[in-house]
C-alpha cells in the first residue's frame, strides 16, 4: 500500500508550516484518503469507531472525526534519506498518530515536537524538543496546535517509515473552522 504513495516535493503549507523560510519544499509520500478508504476499508472504520472511542477517551468534550473524506485519514511515507515530514502546527484540535513501522532509537524517523511554541524552523525545534520514537501498533493522540512538530528523516537508504494521521475534531474547534486555504494548497479547492 506504502508502495502507492504519492511521493513528490510537496511545497510548504500556507499558514501552518513552521519551516524557515528559505525552506520551499519538503520530499515525503502520502497516501491520499481516497485510497486509503477504498484500499484499507478496516483502517478507514476504525478511524470513526474504535480510533474514535480512543481519541474520546483523551478528551473532555466531544470529539468527532472529520466530515470530509479528503483529509480525514491519510497515510504519510518516508523512504529513504531525503524525505522527512514538514515542520508545522496542526489547525485541528486533536490528532491521532498510528505508527505502522518500527524503527530502532538512532535509526531517524522519530516524531519531534518543539517545546518552545515560537521556534522558527527544525534546527530550533531540535534545540529543544520532545522525541518518540516509532513503534508499529502505538498509537498517540495530542493537541498540536501550540507546539511545532514535524518527522525526522530516515538514516538507512533502504528504511521506510509509514504513519496514519487521522485528524479530529472538537465541539470548541468543529471541523468548520479548518482554514480554505489549506484545502485549496491539498485539494485545489476549498
Ligand atoms: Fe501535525
Amino acid at each position: 500500500m506504502a508502495v502507492g504513495a504519492d511521493f513528490k516535493r510537496f511545497p510548504r503549507t500556507p499558514i501552518l508550516s513552521r519551516e524557515t523560510p528559505e525552506i520551499f519544499h519538503i520530499s515525503r509520500g502520502r497516501v491520499h484518503a481516497s485510497d486509503v478508504r477504498q484500499n484499507l476499508p478496516w483502517l478507514y472504520g476504525f478511524y470513526r469507531s474504535f480510533f474514535l472511542e480512543l481519541a474520546q477517551a483523551t478528551c473532555a468534550e466531544p470529539v468527532t472525526p472529520a466530515l470530509d473524506d479528503r483529509y480525514g485519514m491519510v497515510l504519510n511515507v518516508q523512504r529513504g534519506t531525503e524525505m522527512r515530514f514538514e515542520c508545522h502546527v496542526d489547525s485541528n484540535p486533536l490528532t491521532g498518530v498510528l505508527f505502522c513501522t518500527d524503527h530502532l532509537a538512532g535509526a531517524g524517523g522519530e516524531l519531534i515536537f518543539g517545546n518552545d511554541p515560537t521556534a522558527p524552523g527544525i534546527d530550533a525545534v531540535e534545540r529543544d524538543c520532545s522525541v518518540i520514537r516509532p513503534h508499529a501498533g502505538h498509537l498517540i493522540f495530542f493537541d498540536g496546535r501550540q507546539h511545532p512538530h514535524f518527522a525526522r528523516p530516515l538514516l538507512a537508504d533502504t528504511d521506510v517509515r509509514v504513519v496514519a494521521v487521522m485528524n479530529f475534531y472538537t465541539e470548541s474547534c468543529p471541523e468548520s473552522t479548518r482554514p480554505p486555504e489549506l484545502n485549496r494548497h491539498l485539494f485545489g479547492q476549498a
